[in-house]
């Protein structure tokens, strides 16, 4: 596969987490049963496998190494933080408002990723911020 070929597949991955985060974020708070099913819980598993498969392979076709790369090390980091706080989201159990919070969070969290990888900033919109940008 080519290198554009490997891009599209990782942006199409980024899409679909994203995407199915915020769709089974909001099922789940309305209670919806479907979040807890099969398909629900494996296609995340799936989805998230095929982004970060992508996203070594991109960087190994680059030559590039996150310790040698503030934006693609703020990328890994991010992507753990992310998972972790869409997994507190989802998990039934704990109150609606502190899921929602964690939700909004998680997406936040991405949204920050998404402005690194477009920027290739390690501090992406927060860059203004710490007189980082430019
Ligand atoms: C949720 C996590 C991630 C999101 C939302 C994300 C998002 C994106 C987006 C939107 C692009 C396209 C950027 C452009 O059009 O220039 C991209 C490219 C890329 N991503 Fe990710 N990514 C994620 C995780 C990762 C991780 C963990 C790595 C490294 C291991 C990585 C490595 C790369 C590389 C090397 C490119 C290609 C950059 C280029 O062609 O200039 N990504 N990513």
């Amino acid at each position: 596969m080519d290198y554009a070929a490997v891009k599209l597949v990782h942006q199409g991955a980024v899409t679909l987490s994203i995407g199915g985060f915020a769709l089974r974020g909001a099922a789940s708070l309305a209670g919806a049963g479907w979040v807890r099913g099969r398909l629900a819980k494996t296609l995340p598993h799936i989805v998230d496998t095929v982004l970060l498969g992508s996203a070594l392979w991109l960087a190994w076709m680059l030559r590039l190494s996150p310790t040698a790369t503030p934006w693609l090390m703020a990328k890994i980091i991010g992507l753990v933080v992310y998972v972790a706080l869409g997994v507190l989201a989802l998990r039934p159990g704990r109150p609606p408002a502190q899921r929602a919070l964690y939700g909004l969070a998680a997406l936040t969290v991405v949204g920050w990723i998404v402005s690194v990888a477009l920027s290739k900033n390690a501090w992406g919109f927060l860059a203004p911020l710490v007189g980082q940008g430019g």
